[in-house]
């Protein structure tokens, strides 16, 4: 078991390099399935996530070669089976994408439903769903499995309207639609910048996608993709996490390689709280010396304020003066990290998607558990500004989305290591990094 141990109470000072964005990279990779001849993929995160999608690809008959840390070549042309059913489907969020990715190429998929991060709640697929049904296929969901075929051996164009403005069914139907005949009108559709990334990816390789960024996205059916190459954006959440981490410990960090407009939800609330924030072209510098102010906040689709930061924002809230208010706009619960701020001395209400905190003015180190990747991350924000040591269980979730967490926070002055602790045997402790 891997854990981290933080000794907090440090501030952060130096330069931190932002890697590729994981949820462009996880939609990305099953792009590739549409794609007849090489893929170079460049600034891809090494996070689990991305490994155990690559890995997926392999086993589908996909070619993946290493080029550098950061970059693979992808090559799906010699995929002949529509079939993903295999168990690691099972443990990771985005293989949903190879239901739009293996409909699109053969016109039938049958595909593990995924699993991912768990906020307490189910998460529904039926928007997905929905759009391949407007498109012709026939959907059922049996035995754990989806299979979709496409009625006439191939999906066509249709228009599209989404209940909700889900990231993944915009992306989903994105893929499905990128070889159906005529065009797809998608309306109601998500804006974040990884939905822009993954319509740019599609149309550098070949497709016909227009809109994305807007609330209409429309796909005219190409015959074919060829082989390319592209570089990922920049993380926004992981760019984010860093900003809070600073808020919340104090110092200054120059965050390199983002997009600031992709950022400004995030600034803007951090500036309300009193944090400094600087832009550069591709980096922003951001400090903190003074006490935080407290802040509402709720949690929308992109331009709105991301669900991905609201652990990590409620956790510096705690530090801040006064009573803040966080109501979660798009999962029905994210609130499971709760108990384990209470832990470090936290004074949380949470009232169905409402978090009430009331500032405490100093968190205090324990022993606490990583319960998702943001619930994680936010644990580890909490770590670095509390008093004394804090450890933090459950770390292979924030490996899924962060690339090189425990290094690139060592770099900037804080105390933090990942030790492996034998299961059987608490009491010796390896350091891993
Ligand atoms: N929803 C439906 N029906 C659907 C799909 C979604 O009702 O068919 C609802 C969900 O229950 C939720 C809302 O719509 O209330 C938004 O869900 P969305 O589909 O946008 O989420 P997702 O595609 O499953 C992605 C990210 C999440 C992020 C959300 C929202 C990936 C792989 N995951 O999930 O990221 O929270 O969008 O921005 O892109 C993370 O990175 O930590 C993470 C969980």
């Amino acid at each position: 078991m891997t854990k981290y141990i933080i000794k907090g109470g440090r501030p952060l000072y130096g330069t931190v390099e932002i890697s590729g964005a994981k949820n462009a990279a996880v939609a990305i990779i099953p792009a590739a399935m549409l794609v007849d001849g090489v893929c170079r993929i460049e600034n891809i995160p090494q996070i689990s996530d991305v490994t155990m999608l690559l890995n997926i690809l392999r086993r589908l008959g996909a070619r993946v070669r290493t080029v550098d840390r950061h970059t693979m070549d992808i090559d799906c042309s010699g995929v002949r089976t529509f079939k993903a059913d295999f168990d690691i489907m099972t443990k990771i969020r985005a293989s949903y994408y190879l239901i739009g990715a293996l409909l699109g190429r053969f016109g039938k998929a049958k595909v593990a439903m995924p699993g991912g991060c768990n906020f307490g709640a189910v998460r529904p697929i039926d928007q997905h769903v929905k759009g391949f049904i407007a498109m012709g296929a026939d959907v059922e969901v049996k035995n754990g499995l989806v299979s979709a075929t496409a009625r006439d051996g191939r999906l066509h164009g249709a228009d599209i309207y989404l209940d909700v403005a889900s990231v993944g069914a915009t992306i989903n139907i994105m893929l499905a639609a990128v070889f159906a005949r005529g065009v797809t009108r998608i309306e109601n559709v998500a804006r974040e910048p990884h939905i822009v990334d993954v319509a740019n990816f599609l149309n550098a390789m070949g497709a016909d996608i227009r809109g994305a960024g807007t609330n209409v996205i429309k796909i005219r059916g190409v015959d074919r993709l060829n082989g390319g190459s592209y570089a990922l954006i920049p993380d926004q959440i992981e760019a984010g996490t860093y900003m809070a981490a600073v808020a919340g410990a104090g110092g200054s960090l120059l965050i390199k390689n983002i997009i600031p407009k992709h950022m400004d939800c995030i600034t803007g609330k951090l500036e309300e709280m009193g944090v400094h924030v600087e832009e550069g072209e591709d980096e922003m510098l951001v400090s903190r010396s003074g006490s935080l102010r407290r802040i509402n906040l709720k949690t929308l689709p992109y331009p709105g304020f991301p669900t991905d930061m609201q652990p990590q924002m409620a956790t510096v809230l705690c530090l801040a003066r006064g009573t803040s208010v966080i109501t979660e706009g798009v999962w029905d619960t994210r609130y499971k990290y709760v108990d384990e701020l209470m832990k470090m001395g936290a004074s949380i209400t949470v009232d169905g998607r409402k978090a009430i905190i009331e500032g405490v003015g100093e968190l205090t180190g324990a022993n606490v558990k990583a319960w998702d990747l943001r619930a994680g991350a936010a644990m580890v924000i909490a770590g670095l500004c509390a008093q004394g040591t804090t450890e933090i269980e459950g770390v292979n979730y924030i490996e899924r989305g962060y690339e090189d967490l425990v290094e690139k926070l060592r770099a900037v002055g804080a105390d933090i290591e990942s030790v492996e602790i034998p299961e059987n045997d608490g009491a010796e402790i390896v350091k891993i990094g």
